[in-house]
């Protein structure tokens, strides 16, 4: 049904995943793959999000799918706005009557150009207002932390194209770290090593499946999978076991370097937030926390208690959602008061 009034939106657009709450609504997450697929000719749109994921691999000539994200930020202006405006739609189907003011969520190291893309890219999506939210407060805010407080947290997030370390405090970041060892990049390396090691070419699906459900990177469980793809000789379809120590092999030194990414994002906390840190640990959020074994490879490495939100891939949205309230009640005091003089 079309409400008649207008109805915030709380937005995590990320490069893999995009999430939306309406705020008129419970505060149910929509979540779609942050993909289209068009039609090369006139660039027609064809389909989006998970519509348009179940295409990645099968397109026929004449459709292509494409991500308009990379590293956390937007790629290709067109294809994002696109995008961003067929979710909202779906997420307010009143948007073209009233629009919405939206919070959305951005990487803190981003450019003013790429800030700016971002903001533009709301409004021409059919936004009326945009708050911009650094990812890692929102992140806390939507794991439940007081982030209000004089006390400091460390938040990692591990998303598709970024993985950002930050130390939070007073609402506001205090220092932050990023680095495109994330998802993505781990996928592409298990594609990599089955291509030059089994002679097989695997899709990027096939890859993240490896990485999501086979491997265990605390302990090797013994488990293997079937593993489909195009064998490099004859050409034809073919299907390989591929055990878990191999996977693991492949994501060792990426592992090792984000050990060495939170440890240094830890040496920039400030000597008065450090006991903080230690006493409260560190929390996990964003898709990849849920990496089997990840928590306790993470732990044994710092030293430092580690924890995984509730639900890591949601965190970020809840933030924007808490901030999007509080920017409501804040509108609504302000206009209470008003009335009264
Ligand atoms: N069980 C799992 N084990 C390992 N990785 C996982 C698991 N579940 C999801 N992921 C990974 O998490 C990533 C998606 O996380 P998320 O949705 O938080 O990213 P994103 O917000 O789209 O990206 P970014 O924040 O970097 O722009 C993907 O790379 C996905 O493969
Ligand atoms: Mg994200």
């Amino acid at each position: 049904m079309i409400s008649l009034r207008a109805t915030d939106l709380a937005i995590d657009l990320g490069t893999a995943n995009t999430h939306i709450i309406t705020l008129d609504k419970s505060d149910r997450v929509l979540s779609e793959p942050t993909v289209v697929a068009l039609d090369i000719q006139n660039q027609d749109i064809v389909a989006f999000g998970e519509e348009a994921y179940e295409m990645v691999g099968k397109t026929p000539k004449g459709l292509q799918v494409v991500f308009p994200l990379e590293d956390g930020v937007i790629s290709d202006f067109d294809l994002a706005n696109t995008f961003l405006k067929q979710f909202m739609t779906k997420a307010d189907p009143g948007l073209h009557l009233i629009r919405p003011s939206v919070t959305i969520s951005i990487p803190t190291r981003i450019t003013d150009v790429e800030r700016r893309a971002l903001e533009d890219c709301c409004i021409e999506s059919g936004a009326r207002e945009v708050v911009l939210l650094e990812q890692p407060l929102a992140a806390a805010m939507g794991a439940g932390i007081s982030t209000q407080e004089a006390i400091g947290n460390m938040v990692v997030c591990l998303g598709a194209g970024l993985v950002e370390a930050a130390i939070v405090s007073l609402d506001g970041i205090v220092s932050s770290r990023s680095s495109l060892v994330a998802g993505r990049l781990l996928d592409r390396e298990i594609a990599r090593y089955i291509k030059e090691t089994h002679e097989l070419m695997i899709g990027p699906q096939m890859a993240e499946k490896l990485k999501n459900t086979l491997v265990n990177v605390h302990q090797d469980t013994g488990q293997t999978m079937k593993t489909h793809g195009r064998d490099l000789r004859s050409g034809l379809p073919k299907i390989i076991d591929i055990h878990e120590h191999e996977i693991f092999q492949v994501l060792e030194p990426y592992l090792a370097e984000l050990v060495n990414h939170i440890i240094a994002a830890l040496e920039t906390t400030p000597p008065e937030l450090s006991s903080d840190i230690l006493r409260r640990g560190i929390l996990l959020t964003g898709g990849m926390a849920k990496m089997k074994g990840l928590l306790d490879l993470l732990q044994e490495a710092v030293q430092i208690p580690v924890h995984v939100a509730k639900q890591p891939e949601h965190s970020v949205v809840m933030g924007c959602a808490m901030d999007r309230k509080q920017q409501l009640e804040m509108g609504n005091k302000k206009y209470n008061e008003k009335k009264k003089d």
